[in-house]
Formats: C-alpha cells, sequence, structure tokens
C-alpha cells in the first residue's frame, strides 16, 4: 500500500530508473527492466528484432525459467529414473561424461552478474523468423516454437512460444490434475524449449558425429570402396529416429523419411531401441530438456510422471506403428523438420545494438522526456491517493 512516507520517495526512484532505462546498456543489450523478480545474469540477451517489449519480457523470463530447470538437473546423476529412460543406450556406451558436461555448462546460464565460474557467451533472440521458418508446418506433425539459426547462441522465437506457460504455473496446474498429472509432456513448457535452444549451441551441447567415407581397397584386381566410420565431435541438433540418415556420396538424402526426436515418446525411443545408434539420445537436445524437466518435478513435487513408458512386446511393433511413434497430440516443433537452420553467409551472429525498452517509449534521446513522464505519474499518484 502507498502511504505518503513511501510516496516521498517515490520521484527520485522513479527519476533514476527511468534515466537508468534511456541511457542503459548502449551495446545493444536489452536492459532488464523487471526488477528484483528478475536476476541480472552474466549472459545477456541481444538484438530482440520483431520482438514487441511484451515478447522481450516473455523471453527474458523463459531464460530465468530455464536456469531454474537447469539447476534442478545438475550434477547429471546417471543413475536415476529419469536419466536410465532418456539416456539409457548412451550412459550404457560410456557417454555419460559427455552428458554430464553438457548438462552443466547449460546450467552455468544461471550464473549472475559478477557471479563466479564460466559465464557464456551472450543470446542473440529475435522474433522476425528470418529464416521463413516459424510456419512451415501443419496441424499433425506440428509447427516450430522456436528455433536455433547455425548452432550459434542465436533463437528465433515464434509465436507458439508467447502461447507457452512458465515454468512453476505449468507444473503446478499439471501436477494437481489427477487425469493429467502422470505425463511429462502435459509439463512441458518454454523453460524446456529454452533448453532444447541452448543445447543446440556449439558452446554448450557438445554431440557425437559419425561420418562414413569411401576408402578404396582392392579386391583381387578390381579396386572397390570400402566404407571408413569416423568418429568426431560436434554441435549438437536433432537426433533422427528409426530413419537411416543417408550421408554417403552415392546416394541421395531423403528427407522425408526421417523422423526428428521430438517429444517424451521419441525421446525415450532414442535410448532403448536398437535400431538407433548408442549416442542418439546423448546427441538429441530434446532428451535433455525432457530430463531436466523430470528432474525438477521430482524435487519439487516429489513424484516422477513416468508416462509415456515404454513398454511393448517386439521393437517391430513400435517401428511400424505411426501413431506410438507420434506419441503427443500438443506438439512444440515441426516434427518432420530439424530446428536448427543453416545461418545464411550475409547475417550477423551478434545482436545488433539495440534501443532498450525505456528509450523505445520514451524515445532515444529521452532523458528529458523521461523526467516529464516520471512528474506525469508522480502527480497521478499524488491525486489518486488524495
Ligand atoms: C566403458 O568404460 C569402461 C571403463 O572405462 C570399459 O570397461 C567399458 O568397456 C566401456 N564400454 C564401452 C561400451 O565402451
Ligand atoms: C549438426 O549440424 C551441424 C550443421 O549442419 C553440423 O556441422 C554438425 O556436425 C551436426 N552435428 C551432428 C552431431 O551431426
Amino acid at each position: 500500500m502507498l502511504t505518503f512516507n513511501t510516496l516521498l520517495t517515490l520521484p527520485p526512484f522513479l527519476l533514476s530508473s527511468l534515466i537508468t532505462y534511456a541511457y542503459a546498456r548502449p551495446d545493444g543489450v536489452i536492459g532488464d527492466e523487471k526488477g528484483p523478480s528478475r536476476p541480472a545474469y552474466a549472459t545477456a540477451l541481444t538484438g530482440g528484432e520483431g520482438c514487441s517489449s511484451s515478447d522481450i519480457d516473455d523471453i527474458r523470463d523463459g531464460f530465468s525459467d530455464m536456469t531454474r530447470l537447469l539447476a534442478s538437473a545438475v550434477p547429471f546423476d546417471s543413475t536415476n529414473q529419469p536419466a536410465k529412460e532418456f539416456f539409457g543406450s548412451s550412459i550404457l556406451a560410456n557417454y555419460t561424461g559427455m552428458i554430464t558436461a553438457n548438462l552443466q555448462r547449460a546450467a552455468n546460464y544461471g550464473i549472475l552478474e559478477g557471479g563466479p565460474g564460466a559465464v557464456n557467451a551472450d543470446i542473440h533472440i529475435r522474433c522476425d523468423d528470418p529464416m521463413k521458418t516459424c510456419d512451415v508446418g501443419n496441424r499433425r506433425e506440428g509447427d516450430h516454437a522456436a528455433y536455433n539459426i547455425g548452432n550459434d547462441p542465436h533463437v528465433v522465437f515464434c509465436s507458439d512460444y508467447f502461447k507457452m506457460e512458465d515454468l512453476d504455473k505449468r507444473i503446478d496446474r499439471k501436477a494437481e490434475n489427477q487425469m493429467e498429472q502422470d505425463n511429462l509432456m502435459n509439463y512441458y513448457n518454454r523453460a524446456a524449449l529454452w533448453v532444447r535452444m541452448v543445447m543446440h549451441f556449439s558452446d554448450i551441447g557438445e554431440a557425437v558425429v559419425e561420418r562414413a567415407t569411401p576408402s578404396p581397397v582392392s579386391i583381387g584386381s578390381e579396386w572397390t570402396a570400402e566404407w571408413t566410420v569416423n568418429v568426431a565431435q560436434g554441435a549438437m541438433n536433432t537426433s533422427v529416429l528409426a530413419g537411416v540418415l543417408n550421408e554417403r556420396p552415392d546416394g541421395h538424402d531423403d528427407d522425408q523419411t526421417l523422423k526428428y526426436a521430438y517429444g517424451a515418446t521419441r525421446s525415450k525411443l532414442l535410448a532403448v531401441l536398437s535400431t538407433q545408434m548408442p549416442y542418439d539420445a546423448a546427441n538429441n537436445a530434446e532428451n535433455y530438456a525432457l530430463y531436466a524437466l523430470a528432474q525438477y518435478i521430482i524435487q519439487n513435487k516429489g513424484f516422477y510422471p513416468a508416462l509415456p513408458i515404454m513398454d511393448f512386446p517386439n521393437e517391430a511393433s513400435v517401428l511400424t506403428n505411426e501413431n506410438l511413434q507420434d506419441g503427443e497430440r500438443v506438439k512444440y516443433a515441426y516434427f518432420d523438420m530439424v530446428d536448427v537452420v543453416a545461418k545464411p553467409p550475409d547475417m550477423e551472429l551478434k545482436g545488433a545494438p539495440l534501443p532498450s525498452l525505456a528509450s523505445a517509449l520514451y524515445g532515444t534521446h529521452s532523458a528529458v522526456t523521461g523526467l516529464a513522464v516520471a512528474g506525469a505519474i508522480y502527480w497521478s499518484l499524488l491525486s489518486s491517493i488524495g
């Protein structure tokens, strides 16, 4: 409640905050206008092309939710139930160290300004869909709620992102609903989507890349090619379920056959089907998002939403059952397309200088306007009390 005493302190507060807004962070960093409810992170969000100020708030709040989600997922414990379900085959194949490091790097987004620890690079966020990818999906296979450009810290937020709920609201609501509380995918929210996005950054998510290259061998007097598989490290994308990504130069890629592993059903299938490579689960950004989501619910609600359970008589029954593979009705991605698109050579990675929220509201040379607005707010407060 406003008392006369607090009212007396209002004008300086308003003035200083308005002036700070007008001149804050001329390097294109989006200022944090929400005050104490959202901490100041060491990693800044930049850019904001095509975003309204309320979009920017939703993106910043989602980032903040993500840091809390990831805090519950580190250090990685490979023995718990969600770890087995989302990374089982990868843990068995000794990729635990890679998973642990990926989660820890992502969790470092929680480091506050001036705090200790390895600070991740700033993230360029935008809403202008520069790669025209937000609307390429369809009703059945879904739309991307966000996508990454070039495995850089560069994320485009699509209209579906702004319909997603915040972390705690979503989890509280679903945990109370007896019909919905057991299914992990019901809890999917903007923080989980953010995790999927940051895992695509080459500085955060490390993945295993296997490439087959032909090398000449002689059989009798004939020369022929033998395929050699090289293993390297690369940026994390979205793994493909029960599809064969044909990278051999003599074949042709058949994108129609690819089933990208979004959602809890497909992510869990990556970790159990013998037709998948053992690193597929550890290579899939969504598996990290869902693992973190499960850990957060366990720690905050005391139970694990274990559905969907991967319990089927034989693998063939899964591989031929499209409905089972599709799983979720509500989709947060276009299931037929990877959510990482290549960066065009002429596109700037760094977020362009951006007027802060207040200067967008009050004009760019707005210290004077700011004073006038502060005065007006002061007088309206006075008259509303008087
Ligand atoms: C995993 O590592 C352990 C210990 O280093 C080793 O004994 C085992 O053979 C490895 N397993 C695989 C699948 O590489
Ligand atoms: C992910 O995509 C990028 C860009 O196409 C590629 O360089 C990288 O090797 C891919 N990662 C994996 C694990 O295949």
